[in-house]
């Protein structure tokens, strides 16, 4: 069963009907990148996937579950992460504070651990724990908007890890795999990714 999928979605912002019918599918451990031009449609994509454009037509499944109408709290609750294109750091508040608001998706005694696996992974952000959000580069920002998404706890039904959703341009920079537990290798950059075309600018899918 997929961890996530897309079945025939439509979705509109007013009366623009811009996706569709999009149908994808993300199974355990895979990583899976939407190419397309600019207007394409992946960005409504992801925001179909996270109720904040909402699918008037077809489903998103997590788990097999249909999710498509919850609130979006609700979907990150279930493990849907999501690392926005602009990244929208806090910028008066430090990493350390940024990364807290990102456990607050799922608080409990895992977060700690969860905080300091992310400071592995970016050692840079670590070195700055102290430093406010308006004050790291446009990387440093972009690894935050990982980083807090990875806090955030996403996950498949089955407790594996995916990482989160990321939406803009180049490849997912998150090297392995928080908890270990993915199958295959330990470098999701070294998988095979499904890539999934949207055609044209007005439809996608
Ligand atoms: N809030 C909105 N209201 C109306 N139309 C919108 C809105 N957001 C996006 N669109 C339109 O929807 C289409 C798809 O936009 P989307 O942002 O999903 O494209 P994209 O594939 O992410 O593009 P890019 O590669 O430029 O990021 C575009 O034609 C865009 O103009
Ligand atoms: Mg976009």
């Amino acid at each position: 069963m997929s961890l996530l999928s897309l079945e025939d979605v439509h979705t509109y912002y007013g009366e623009a009907h811009i996706l569709q019918g999009v149908s994808l599918s993300v199974g355990d451990g895979e990583v899976v990148t939407m190419i397309g031009r600019n207007g394409a449609g992946k960005t409504t994509t992801l925001l179909s996937i996270m109720g904040i454009a909402r699918a008037r037509r077809g489903a998103v499944r997590m788990g097999g579950q249909d999710i498509t109408n919850l609130e979006t709290h609700e979907i990150v609750r279930r493990g849907i992460g999501w690392v926005p294109e602009e990244r929208r750091v806090l910028p008066n508040l430090t990493v350390l504070e940024n990364l807290r608001l990102g456990t607050m998706a799922a608080p409990g005694p895992d977060a700690e651990r969860r905080l300091e696996e992310a400071l592995e992974y970016f050692p840079r952000l670590r070195e700055r724990v102290a430093q406010k959000g308006r004050f790291l580069s446009g990387g440093e920002q972009q690894m935050l908007a990982i980083a807090r998404g990875l806090v955030a706890d996403p996950r498949g039904r089955d407790g594996s890890l995916p990482p989160p959703l990321r939406d803009g341009p180049g490849p997912h920079p998150v090297r392995g795999h928080p908890r270990g537990a993915a199958p295959g290798p330990h470098d999701p950059a070294a998988l095979p990714p499904a890539l999934i075309p949207l055609p044209s600018g007005e439809r996608a899918g």
